[in-house]
C-alpha cells in the first residue's frame, strides 16, 4: 500500500495523467446502486463520481456563472475538464418558500442590486432571465443531462448565502433556519421534482451540520426520516448523508448503524480541506501531518469503507494560485489518499467568480477551476494533476489487486 501511494505522489507531483482521457464523455447506464463501498450503474459496473461543485445556494438562488457564459457552454467545459458530475448546491427555501422559488431571475438580481450581472445574463443566457428561478435551477440541470454529466443535488444551506458558519443558524436542526419539517417538506419537493430526470443521481440531504446543537440522537431521527422521504418520493437517487461537525465525523456510527427500509441506495460524503487543520501544513513535517491527519479521517469516517459504504469526498480543493504552502502540502497528501482509496469524489469548485458573496460584487475565487470571466481555466498545471484521479483504477472485484503494476 506505502509503496504505490508513493508512487501517486510522485506522479501527481510530476503533473503526469496516467489514466486519464480513457473515460471521457462514456454514457452510464442509469439510475445507480451502491454494491459494498462501489457506486455502480444499472448493469452492475462501477461509475467513479468525478464531480465539481457548482453553487447556486448564495442570495441570488442562480447558478454561479450564467452571466459570463451560456449554460451549455459552462457545462462543456466541465466535461472537457474530466469531470463526470456536478454537485449542484442549492438552499433549502428555493424549494419551500413560494415567494423565493417562484421570484424571477430578473427580479431576484435586482432585488440584490445585481444589475451588471443582469445584463450578462441577458447577453450569455436571455431565455432564463424571466424564469422562475426554481426553473432556471431545472433548465441547469435538464443541460447538465443533455451533455451527459450526472448530478447530485446538494441541500447546502437553508436560508439563501454562502455557508457555513457556527453561528449562521443554518447549522443543525432546530436552528433558528433549520426546522426538521420544513427541510423533510423541501427535500421530498426536489425528489419529486426531480424523479424521472435520469441525471440526477443523487441528493445529499444537508451540507456541513454544525454548531451547537449538534447531536447523535437527533442526527439518527432526522438523518432516517430524511432519507426515508428522499427514498420514496424518488427511488432512484442515492441518499448521500453528511457527518457532524462540518462533515468531518461518523465516528458514532462504528458502534450503532443507521436503520433504513431501503438498501443498495445509500453513500456517505465527507469534507477535507487544509484549512479543517488550520496551519498544520504549514508549521508541521508534511509527511508527518499526512499520516496522523489521515489516521483520524479513516477514524472517524473513512472506516465506512470497510464495513461496505461508499465514502465520498465531496468537498476538498486549494488555493490554485499555488502560493498557499498549507494547501500545496495537503494537495499532495490527500491526491495520494484520494488515489489509494480509489475515492469518488467532489472537488471545491467550479466557480470562477461569484455574483455576490458575502456582501462583495464579482468576488473571484481562488479555488475554482474557471478564471474570473468562466472562460478559461484558471490554472491547467492543477486540472492535469488531478485528472489523474478521475477515472477509476479498481474494479470492484480488484479491490485488493496493485492497480498500478
Ligand atoms: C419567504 O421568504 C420571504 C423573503 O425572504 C420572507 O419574507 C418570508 O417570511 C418567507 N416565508 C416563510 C413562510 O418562511
Ligand atoms: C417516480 O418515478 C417512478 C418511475 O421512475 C414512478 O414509478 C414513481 O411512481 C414515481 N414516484 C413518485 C412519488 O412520483
Ligand atoms: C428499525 O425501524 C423499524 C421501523 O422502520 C422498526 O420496526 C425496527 O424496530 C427498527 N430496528 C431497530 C434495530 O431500531
Ligand atoms: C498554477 O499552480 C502552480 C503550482 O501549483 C503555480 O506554480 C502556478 O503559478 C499557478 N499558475 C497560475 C496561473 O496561478
Amino acid at each position: 500500500m506505502k509503496n504505490h501511494l508513493s508512487i501517486f505522489i510522485f506522479l501527481s507531483i510530476l503533473g503526469i495523467n496516467i489514466f486519464g482521457s480513457l473515460q471521457r464523455s462514456v454514457v452510464v447506464a442509469l439510475p445507480l446502486y451502491t454494491s459494498s463501498r462501489w457506486i455502480v450503474d444499472d448493469e452492475g459496473k462501477r461509475v467513479k463520481l468525478a464531480c465539481v461543485n457548482w453553487p447556486s445556494h448564495l442570495e441570488t438562488m442562480v447558478a454561479e456563472g450564467l452571466s459570463k457564459q451560456p449554460v451549455d457552454v459552462i457545462s462543456k467545459k466541465i466535461i472537457s475538464m474530466g469531470f463526470n458530475c456536478v454537485r449542484f448546491t442549492w438552499p433549502l427555501f428555493l424549494a419551500t418558500n413560494d415567494s423565493l422559488g417562484l421570484i424571477t431571475v430578473k427580479q431576484s438580481f435586482q432585488s440584490l442590486g445585481l444589475s451588471e450581472s443582469i445584463s450578462g445574463i441577458k447577453v450569455n443566457n436571455p431565455s432564463l432571465l424571466d424564469l422562475p428561478v426554481i426553473q432556471a435551477y431545472q433548465v441547469v440541470v435538464k443541460n447538465l443531462g443533455d451533455n451527459n454529466v450526472m448530478v447530485i443535488l446538494d441541500n447546502h444551506i437553508s436560508k439563501p448565502g454562502w455557508c457555513c458558519s457556527n453561528y449562521d443558524d443554518n447549522g443543525f436542526f432546530g436552528d433558528k433556519y433549520f426546522d426538521p419539517n420544513l427541510w423533510i417538506k423541501g427535500l421530498t419537493r426536489m425528489a419529486t421534482m426531480f424523479n424521472g430526470t435520469s441525471n440526477v443521481v443523487a441528493m445529499s440531504l444537508r451540507n456541513e451540520l454544525r454548531g451547537s446543537k449538534q447531536n447523535t440522537n437527533d442526527w439518527y431521527r432526522y438523518m432516517q426520516k430524511g432519507a426515508e422521504a428522499v427514498h420514496s418520493a424518488n427511488p432512484n437517487v442515492l441518499v448521500i448523508l453528511s457527518g457532524l461537525n462540518y462533515d468531518k465525523d461518523f465516528g458514532f456510527l462504528a458502534t450503532k448503524p443507521l436503520n433504513l427500509t431501503f438498501t443498495g441506495k445509500l453513500a456517505f460524503e465527507l469534507h477535507w480541506y487544509a484549512f479543517s487543520d488550520g496551519k498544520a501544513w504549514e508549521n508541521g513535517n508534511a509527511n508527518q501531518v499526512c499520516g496522523s491527519i489521515v489516521s483520524n479521517i479513516m477514524r472517524r469516517g473513512g472506516f465506512l469503507l470497510d464495513q461496505g459504504w461508499p465514502v465520498i469526498m465531496t468537498e476538498w480543493g486549494i488555493d490554485q494560485r499555488g502560493t498557499n504552502v498549507n494547501d500545496n502540502r495537503y494537495l499532495n497528501c490527500i491526491m495520494g489518499v484520494a488515489a489509494e482509496l480509489d475515492l469518488d469524489w467532489a472537488l471545491w469548485t467550479l466557480t470562477g467568480s461569484y455574483y455576490l458573496r458575502e456582501g462583495v460584487m464579482g468576488m473571484d475565487e481562488t479555488y475554482g477551476v474557471l478564471d474570473w470571466n468562466w472562460c478559461g481555466i484558471r490554472n491547467s498545471s492543477f486540472i492535469e494533476k488531478i485528472s489523474a484521479l478521475q477515472t477509476p483504477f479498481q474494479g470492484m472485484q480488484m479491490q485488493n489487486a496493485c492497480s498500478i503494476s
